[in-house]
């Protein structure tokens, strides 16, 4: 629909025939003149020498401007306004004004003309405010054709996916946004959860209050109870503070669990009583705190699989489970590929100021054929570093990483440097390496791993996720 108006728009210039004025004039000479000026450039006109006569017409048919005197007998140029908008809002309306009436003029504006021509004004002025009105409408019918195209939903709300599960995806989201249920968000790492949350909390009421968030795997769990809840003086050696948690600042807002599926058990009693009373206390408090927040909740764990290891509880997983949103591996929606490389192309070519890069078939079809074991967040730092790596304006398969170019899949890079690499490159790839390898040695026990590479959980959380390694199979 809005294409068509945007063709009529956009083609004005050429085709201006196509474009109807409308004018309402009781002066002849001034009538005739306009008529004359405005046909002599192409325009479809109208004339109307009444108020009445001129509505009349613009009842019977739509027009695209309406040029009205503001003084008229028997009716005035503000009532037209007024009707013109009630009938058709996007018309253009632009008043002619006597010399002396710019409070009138100004309150032509104030009830939504687009313009005022004060008289005299020569056929150019009448001509730069048609114009102009028509340059107007046709950004904003641009932008009601972005809307549209939105409307596709290649993407939405910052996330890239044309393939069927993407598209229903983004459906249950819209529907989710406007409840104030418990979302369970499911999906590998990388697969976008994360996102998921941040979509459903913009487009819910809630909008505008606090977003906060809370890995509950990243954190230990002493600490992770007054990040909740809060803490008062002195609740425990360090507390020299009363601090409020995460639920108090969220009040009226949302707040995203992320790896719910880490949290201990003695945490998830507690977890499930605010979310049945909304109260809680701060710890080493005993007043009873009261909130409203909505919660969201993300884990790459299979929870039932949890609950039956005796590691989740099962009544807390029915009050989370009740809007479940599984995202499903990159491998399992290879057409959402070229898509995503396009979409993080154009946003490390803006972050480093580069220009005209383009990926070359050969590199995409290597980034199409790969699995993906790191999903959409692998993909995105591989664009990344073939962005940076590039020299020239092609990304050729050599500046992807070694697994997804794959000719030197087999290369073992803490036996031998590689020379097509360079030192930045080499130095990822060695650190990818080691930490895949002291994984295996503590079969996948971060905290074992942390302390053999002589890093935090944290900094080896991040390298993990950085490097677009599963953490699935990390046990504390
Ligand atoms: N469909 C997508 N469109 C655009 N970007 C995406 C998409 N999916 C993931 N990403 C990007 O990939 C990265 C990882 O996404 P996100 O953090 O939401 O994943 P996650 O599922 O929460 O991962 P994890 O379980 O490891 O926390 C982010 O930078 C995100 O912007
Ligand atoms: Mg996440």
């Amino acid at each position: 629909m809005a294409q068509k108006l945007i063709n009529k728009f956009s083609k004005a210039k050429g085709h201006m025939d196509k474009i109807k004025i409308l004018v309402i004039e009781d002066e002849p000479s001034m009538r005739l003149g306009l008529a004359h000026s405005l046909t002599t450039k192409g325009y479809k006109v109208k004339t109307a020498e009444n108020g009445a006569e001129g509505i009349r017409l613009f009842e019977g048919e739509s027009f695209d401007i309406v040029i009205t005197d503001l003084r008229l007998p028997n009716s005035n140029g503000i009532e037209i306004l007024k009707s013109t908008k009630n009938i058709s809002p996007e018309t253009g309306v632009i008043v002619i004004t006597a010399f002396a009436e710019v409070k009138t003029a100004v309150q032509a504006m104030k009830e939504g003309a687009f313009d005022y021509l004060s008289k005299p004004f020569t056929t150019d002025e009448l001509l730069i405010v048609v114009e102009r009105f028509l340059r107007y409408r046709g950004i904003e019918l641009e932008n009601i054709r972005l809307k549209e195209e939105i409307g596709e939903r290649k993407h939405f709300q910052h996330i890239v996916g044309i393939s069927p599960a993407m598209q229903t995806i983004f459906e249950t989201i819209e529907v989710v946004a406007k409840t104030d249920s418990s979302v369970m968000i499911y999906g590998e790492s990388g697969t976008g959860k994360e996102l998921v949350a941040n979509a459903i909390h913009n487009l819910s009421p809630r909008r505008d209050k606090p977003f906060l968030k809370i890995n509950c795997a990243a954190i230990p769990e002493t600490l992770l109870e007054s990040e909740l809840f809060g803490h008062e003086k002195g609740a425990f050696t360090g507390a020299i503070h009363r601090r409020k948690g995460k639920f108090e600042m969220a009040h009226g807002g949302t707040i995203f669990f992320d790896e719910i599926g880490d949290m201990p058990l003695t945490l998830q009693a507690k977890l499930l009583r605010v979310l049945e009373d909304h109260t809680f206390e701060r710890v080493g408090g005993n007043e009873a705190i009261t909130v409203d927040v909505r919660t969201l909740y993300a884990t790459r764990r299979n929870l039932k699989e949890e609950i039956k290891a005796g590691r989740f509880r099962e009544d807390l997983y029915y009050r989370l489970n009740v809007l479940p949103i599984t995202l499903p591996p990159l491998r399992e929606r290879k057409e959402d590929i070229p898509m995503l490389v396009e979409h993080f192309l154009k946003i490390f070519c803006r972050k480093t100021g580069k220009t005209n890069l383009v990926i070359t078939p050969a590199a995409m079809d290597r980034l199409a054929a790969y699995d993906y074991p790191g999903n959409a967040r692998e993909l995105e730092h591989a664009i990344e570093m073939a962005v940076t790596l590039c020299k020239g304006q092609r990304i050729e398969p050599c500046c992807l990483p070694l697994e997804i170019r794959g000719t030197k899949g087999d290369h073992d890079i803490m036996t031998s440097p590689c020379d097509d690499l360079s030192l930045t490159e080499s130095v990822k790839a060695f650190e990818k390496k080691l930490i895949t390898n002291t994984r295996e040695e503590t079969s996948g026990r971060k905290k074992e791993t942390a302390r053999r590479l002589g890093i935090s959980r944290k900094v080896l959380w991040r390298k993990l996720k950085g490097y677009g390694l599963s953490v699935s199979e990390l046990e504390d």
